[in-house]
């Protein structure tokens, strides 16, 4: 990429292409996206949408262009610099939640303060427990709660830290539809009442309603989402 990116771009992706065991997944994949925009990414099952979420997060590198968080180019960084600009600037939400077994609601929000080395704030995880609806289950472990209540804690531990972007992977794809439109609600609300950038990748086109923008990954590139 030629041009400055200003900081105020979130996160931009600039000419990305992958390849994974010898298939070709997409090519010169191009977006930007500025703090309090939402874009959903549909496709279908192996289409790569994962993958290019994990690019977009540090995560795995692109084989050809550039990613870009708040102007900054990842690929210029090391990994453990990645990994802690990672923590402040992105929020991660996954299909599977990922909560930690072993801690309760509130201590798996607590969790990205001490990964930051500060001393968690007992009040912001209190607000954001409020936030996704869960602060009556502050004390259950993920155990004790159904999918969408650990889904609703994994959003609140994605935004503890105030990231300017959340980055989401199917983070309805094992709900009901009750539940999924409970929780994509709470995510839209949260990201928007913090006024971050929210990528969400998913296979539904009902679930990438919601959001802003939408663009359709198929035959290898990044398009408009024409609803057929
Ligand atoms: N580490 C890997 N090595 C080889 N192939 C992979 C790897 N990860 C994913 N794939 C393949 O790449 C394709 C895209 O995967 P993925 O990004 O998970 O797609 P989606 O999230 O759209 O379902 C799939 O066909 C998958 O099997
Ligand atoms: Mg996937």
């Amino acid at each position: 990429m030629n041009q400055q990116l200003a900081s105020s771009t979130t996160l931009a992706v600039a000419g990305v292409s992958k390849t994974l065991g010898g298939v070709k997944l997409f090519t010169e994949v191009n977006l930007q996206l500025q703090q309090g925009q939402s874009l959903a990414v549909i496709g279908e099952s192996g289409s790569g949408k994962s993958t290019l979420l994990h690019l977009m997060a540090g995560l795995d590198k692109p084989d050809t262009g550039e990613v870009y968080w708040a102007g900054t180019a990842i690929h210029t960084l090391s990994t453990n610099q990645i990994a802690a600009k990672r923590l402040r600037h992105v929020g991660l939400v996954f299909q599977a939640y990922y909560l930690m077994p072993h801690l309760t609601a509130q201590q798996n929000i607590e969790l990205p303060f001490l990964l930051a080395s500060e001393k968690p704030d007992h009040s912001r995880c209190m607000q954001l427990l409020e936030q996704v609806g869960m602060a009556h289950k502050a004390g259950s472990y993920p155990r004790e709660m159904s999918g969408g209540e650990q889904q609703r804690v994994a959003i609140a531990r994605a935004l503890a830290l105030n990231p300017p972007l959340i980055l989401a992977d199917e983070p309805t794809g094992n709900l009901d539809e009750d539940n999924a439109e409970r929780v994509l609600q709470v995510l839209l609300e949260a990201c928007s009442a913090q006024g971050c950038a929210l990528v969400m990748v998913t296979h539904s086109a009902k679930a990438a309603s919601h959001l802003n923008h939408r663009l359709n990954l198929a035959d290898h590139h990044l398009a408009e989402f024409n609803k057929a």
